[in-house]
């Protein structure tokens, strides 16, 4: 019989993606998805253990989880992603109901895991780094949305003195680029019409070529521009190091690449970032922007904080502040620091009280949440380039899009235009969304 799979996924898009990886491998071995985890035979955690907090979210799942295994003795309980990496064996003593642990790196290996399961009836944990199998498989769904998310590559080498990410998904792993290109064109050719490219750090993306090559970043930007249906081209994440002049001259060349960027800087002060490891100066961050804004002058940025790290003064962060308003952030995630274990920082003093911490991280966000409403303000009146990507989930009369720089623009129009890219005038500005008149 046809098995039902519930998954429940946390954190970033790397984990959105890998779900929908999960969701692929187990239909291909015949398993089918359940929105609801009652109806479950087979319960799926992917974890994110970037913070305290989404490490902690995990427990408090499998606690309800509990109630429907007491229910149904034989439903399996399966724990991935970060913390089942970073916690490993120790997850079976905490919670002795879950059955299965798996890697990032492992999600290949899932259907023979749980076959497994089946048969012995003996936990099983695999957390293993190696050679990546999970870009093999392919959604083979025809009725795609208009975005898509691909992984390029995997894993990161930068060892940030705050991050867990290098202990939890290993080192840089590139996906070979041919292999890109084809799920790309899958994709083109199945209505996806904007692509996200994924990776820890995409800069540093190096993948073999079938023919022997090596392709770099850029070079990968130039081939997927080619591709006919595809209309728009995201990343996530870069750092800055690696953003090199290639990619600067990238968006002087491809109209495709979006006018927005996210650029993660974390602190606006030198001692700050050295302590973090960032391997960059302030600086060199503003003398990147600078060339960017000499080939986009409309481009806007985006990026991360983290507010209170180990040594930050108030000076510190009133040089955060300052570099915020230099650049003009359009919108930042921003968090207080969370030490995590094993990491270098989680073992630097730390002076400043949490209360001084929350007050640092108030004060950023309500000043870029202001830059955010300028950049809106400044959208009205003018026409933007929208991608459309169905109806709107507010009014069913309306039409929703996407602008280059994320903003959802709803209006009237006739559904045959979903999946296109439209010119639309923005007439005012709500809180989550513009609104906006075809021209
Ligand atoms: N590869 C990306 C970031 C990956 S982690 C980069 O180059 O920046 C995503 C974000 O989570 C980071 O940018 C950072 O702002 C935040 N983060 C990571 N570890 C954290 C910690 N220990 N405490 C608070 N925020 C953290
Ligand atoms: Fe983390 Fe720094 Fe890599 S933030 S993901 S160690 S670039």
């Amino acid at each position: 019989m046809n098995k039902k799979i519930y998954i429940k996924t946390w954190g970033c898009q790397m984990n959105i993606y890998d779900s929908s990886k999960i969701i692929n491998i187990l239909e291909k071995n015949n398993y089918s998805i359940t929105k609801i985890d009652l109806k479950a035979d087979i319960l799926i955690l992917n974890t994110c253990s970037i913070r305290d907090k989404s490490h902690e979210k995990v427990f408090h799942q499998l606690g309800r989880w509990k109630k429907i295994k007491k229910k149904k003795k034989n439903v399996i309980i399966c724990i991935g992603g970060c913390v089942a990496s970073q916690e490993g064996e120790d997850i079976f003593k905490r919670v002795n109901y879950v059955d299965i642990i798996f890697g990032p790196q492992n999600i290949h290996d899932l259907p023979y895991m749980i076959d497994k399961f089946l048969k012995v009836k003996k936990k099983i944990i695999k957390i293993n780094f190696g050679k990546i199998k999970k870009f093999d498989y392919y959604s083979k769904k025809k009725n795609l949305k208009t975005t898509a998310l691909i992984s390029i590559m995997e894993g990161c080498n930068k060892y940030c003195t705050f991050c867990i990410v290098p202990y939890t998904r290993g080192f840089e792993i590139s996906r070979p680029c041919d292999d890109i290109i084809r799920e790309i064109n899958f994709f083109a050719k199945n209505g996806v019409k904007e692509i996200i490219l994924l990776g820890q750090n995409v800069n540093s993306y190096n993948g073999k070529k079938n023919n022997g090559g090596i392709c770099n970043f850029s070079s990968l930007l130039y081939l997927i521009s080619k591709i006919n249906n595809i209309k728009r081209i995201r990343f996530l994440t870069s750092h800055p190091i690696e953003f090199k002049d290639d990619i600067i001259e990238a968006y002087q060349d491809i109209p495709k690449l979006v006018n927005f960027l996210h650029l993660p800087v974390q602190s606006g002060s030198n001692k700050i970032l050295e302590l973090m490891q960032r391997i960059y100066s302030i600086e060199e961050y503003k003398n990147i922007l600078k060339k960017l804004i000499s080939v986009r002058p409309n481009i806007q940025i985006s990026s991360d904080f983290i507010v209170g790290f180990p040594g930050e003064t108030e000076n510190d962060f009133e040089d955060t502040m300052k570099l915020i308003k230099e650049v003009n952030f359009d919108a930042s995630f921003s968090f207080i620091y969370s030490p995590r274990p094993g990491t270098p920082a989680s073992e630097f003093r730390d002076n400043i009280s949490f209360k001084e911490k929350k007050k640092r991280l108030y004060r950023l966000q309500k000043r870029i949440n202001k830059q955010t409403i300028f950049w809106s303000n400044k959208m009205v009146g003018s026409i933007q380039k929208i991608l459309v990507e169905g109806i709107s989930k507010k009014n069913f009369f309306e039409l929703s899009g996407r602008t280059e720089n994320n903003r959802i623009v709803n209006f009237i129009g006739n559904k045959d235009i979903i999946g296109k890219i439209i010119y639309v005038k923005i007439t005012s500005i709500n809180p989550n969304s513009l609104k906006g008149i075809i021209i």
